[in-house]
């Protein structure tokens, strides 16, 4: 709900879980009075800082006595006026005078959200105000809006920033910037690195300033674009927390930033390390969105509403809730060492296990039978796969299988024809030597020229062979940020523009091949991030698949992604990437928290093995609308216990599913007491594979003994409201 009240001059916006309150003060300065639980449109001018003075903190000329950028709440931080916290936009006069000074100028208000051309954006619904302002001193004009999604308790917002008549150079270009009232704060990130992607962290936040940030070309395994703030002992359940998660794929920054009145200023966007615009008058630069949230209820709640916003406004609408491809990935099971004899085999025995896809990876093109050659020969390497891909695609055909094929569509490798024939259109400079990563270098997708190369390429073997779903990779980031074609003063637009380019390329293929089922990767999770998921249902989580590892991570992740968004596999043992065996079990039920297959050959299964599959599969299609639609409860943290436990708990209440993980098995560990949450507190369930019939209070007060289970040993429960 977004209402204006004419007298107090407020901008009251309400969510299911929050308030957000704007006023336009006497001066036209725009202050931010309250952004945290829902409150009643009172009038809070009370909060007005114009009556206490405070010493060492600039007054602009043409604000009242007291009144200061210093301490007053912003809406979208200005340089050089006296606010002496992170700007959120630097604009840089032709004298080279970069300060601004911001007032109201008008807004509107509208149903819908605004549609960003060319970048991921939320797709419906919501309730808009878009807030003009003026800088006074360059003459720019810039439009915050904010989208409201009550449902969900979501606040969306970017900015445009609009060129006024005087040339700038745009320095940094935030998204948002929200300054939030004092308290004690701690700060909860998802780092981590390649095969452990998005480990909380949380850290008591100080004075000063705490930024999560990439640098890298893309969002990163390293560093998600998701940040938090938790009041001091905010649980799973209890609590208030802020999170702010871009919708954004490339370099970025977050930062929350102590302020000496112990307020706290979270804003962030584009990364603006060596970003540089030049703007000519009426030229516009538009941010990406960002997904502020503030919850109530703990984490738990914060995830759900991030859930659902994802679901129902960003993941592509006629996938979000679609029955997804079970897929038997051949990564694993043969590496680089493939031929039609190897995959045909691997047919075979995937349809006999019911799985409805297989998915053909890495080394079937160009030159490549390792990861030194071939990445941008997009035709089939005739080579290896004698009688061609037809001949498999056939294969899969007649046994009722769909067929998948891997694309690393943004890289080049030295040895591969694409290079030999266009030297430069490698990122950096074809004459000074460049950093490779896994041998290969980048292809620049700044110049469309390249994302049509690359479109003529893949669209052309999709066109072709009989392909129903494409795993898009990315296995290196960005070192050098250089194109050979921007001119010297439009290189630091460079990762920006890069990151335009691959979503122009995803948009533009998938506007081809509707039917294309695309699935995100880089690298296991690299850049499995809100943009992203907007092109892709679904991302491969991480190349870890050891189920231990792969329940951190997925319980990181789930901090602000849905389950469906995660793409998860059983492999086999010993893992390939820790070497541990754990039960088959297990690895099925931590591989069913997500869009489930599998990344082995089942030639190296037992039989006991190979009829498991078959019941994880068809169990799996059974719990499938629950798992997309569902609401997530984490019960049991693997981090700080010996126990991994989840549960999705269907809207209605009427169904639950819970997973559960020992971590080691503990001697005379008799009375462990597991409750659940999320049920219907007068409801009767029955759970089957306990033989109990208990009331919902009862399940989540009272609890249930967890089992006693060895090393990783695992249960899944059923939940089913009989009464
Ligand atoms: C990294 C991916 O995460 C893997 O699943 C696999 O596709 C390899 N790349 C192939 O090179």
């Amino acid at each position: 709900m977004i209402e204006f009240n004419e007298t107090n001059k407020i901008f009251y916006l309400s969510g299911k879980s929050f308030s957000y309150l704007i006023w336009i003060d006497p001066n036209g300065y725009l202050v931010n009075l309250h952004y945290g639980g829902r409150i009643e449109s009172d009038d809070l001018t009370y909060f007005d800082m114009r009556t206490r003075p405070i010493s060492f903190s600039p007054i602009p000329p043409d604000a009242d006595h007291w009144f200061t950028l210093d301490i007053a709440g912003q809406e979208y931080g200005s340089y050089g006026q006296g606010d002496f916290r992170t700007p959120s936009v630097i604009l840089c006069r032709e004298d080279g005078d970069a300060s601004s000074r911001f007032h109201y100028e008008r807004h509107v208000i509208y149903d819908g959200a605004p549609a960003l051309e060319g970048m991921p954006h939320c797709r419906k619904g919501g309730q808009t105000l878009a807030l003009v302002l003026r800088d006074v001193l360059s003459g720019a004009k810039i439009t915050l809006n904010y989208t409201v999604y009550e449902q969900f308790g979501i606040l969306v917002r970017n900015a445009e920033i609009e060129c006024g008549a005087q040339p700038v150079c745009l320095k940094r270009a935030h998204s948002f910037c929200a300054d939030l009232p004092e308290g004690e704060y701690e700060a909860v990130c998802l780092h981590g690195r390649h095969c452990a992607e998005r480990t909380p962290e949380r850290v008591p936040l100080g004075h000063g300033t705490y930024t999560v940030s990439s640098t890298r070309g893309a969002s990163s395994h390293q560093m998600n674009p998701f940040l938090a703030l938790a009041e001091r002992g905010c649980t799973e359940t209890h609590g208030s927390v802020f999170a702010a998660l871009l919708i954004y794929s490339g370099s970025y920054e977050l930062s929350a930033e102590k302020s000496q009145t112990g307020g706290v200023r979270l804003c962030g966007g584009i990364q603006s390390l060596n970003f540089s615009k030049k703007m000519a008058p009426g030229e516009k630069f538009v941010t990406p969105q960002v997904a502020l949230c503030h919850s109530d209820g703990g984490f738990g709640a914060l995830s759900r509403a991030y859930h659902d916003f994802i679901r129902e406004t960003i993941l592509p609408p006629a996938l979000a809730y679609a029955r997804r491809p079970i897929v038997i990935n051949n990564w694993e099971a043969t590496y680089f060492q493939f031929d039609n004899e190897k995959l045909c085999k691997l047919a075979d025995e995937a349809a006999e296990l019911g799985v409805d896809t297989l998915v053909l990876d890495d080394g079937w093109f160009g030159k490549r039978n390792d990861d030194t050659s071939g990445l941008g020969d997009w035709f089939v390497n005739e080579d290896k796969l004698q009688g061609g891909l037809s001949a498999v695609i056939e294969h899969c055909k007649r046994l009722g299988l769909k067929f998948g094929l891997w694309f690393e569509p943004e890289m080049i490798s030295e040895d591969s024809d694409l290079y030999r024939a266009h030297p430069d259109w490698a990122i950096g400079k074809a004459d000074v030597p460049r950093c490779t990563g896994r041998n290969q270098l980048v292809l620049d997708m700044t110049r469309p020229e390249i994302v049509d190369g690359v479109f003529e390429q893949v669209s052309n073997i999709l066109s072709t062979y009989a392909i129903s779903y494409v795993k898009w990779d990315m296995n290196r980031h960005i070192s050098e940020f250089y194109s050979a074609k921007l001119p010297a003063d439009q290189q630091g637009e460079f990762s920006h523009r890069y990151i335009l380019g691959v979503y122009a390329l995803a948009e533009r293929l998938q506007r081809a091949f509707p039917n294309v089922f695309f699935e995100g990767c880089s690298g296991g999770g690299g850049r499995f991030d809100a943009g992203m998921l907007y092109y892709f249902p679904q991302f491969w989580t991480s190349d870890d698949t050891d189920a231990y590892e792969r329940a951190k991570i997925q319980w990181g992740t789930s901090y602000a992604y849905p389950l469906s968004a995660m793409s998860c596999h059983v492999s086999v043992c010993p893992n390939h990437q820790t070497g541990r065996t754990t039960p088959f079990e297990t690895r099925g039920a931590i591989a069913s928290l997500g869009a489930f297959g599998y990344e082995l050959s089942p030639a190296a299964l037992s039989e006991k093995e190979r009829e498991l599959v078959k019941q994880q599969i068809k169990a799996y299609r059974e719990l499938e609308p629950l798992l997309q639609r569902g609401d997530l409860f984490r019960i049991s943290n693997p981090f700080e216990s010996n126990l991994f436990c989840v549960a999705v708990v269907s809207k209605d209440k009427k169904e639950a599913y819970a997973v559960g993980m020992q971590i080691h098995a503990v001697p005379a560990d008799t009375d462990h007491r597991l409750r659940l949450a999320g049920l219907e507190e007068g409801a009767l369930y029955e759970i089957a594979e306990l033989g109990l019939k208990l009331h919902g209070s009862t399940l989540m007060h009272a609890g249930v003994l967890k089992p006693n289970l060895p090393d990783f040993g695992s249960f899944v429960w059923h939940l089913k409201a009989i009464g």
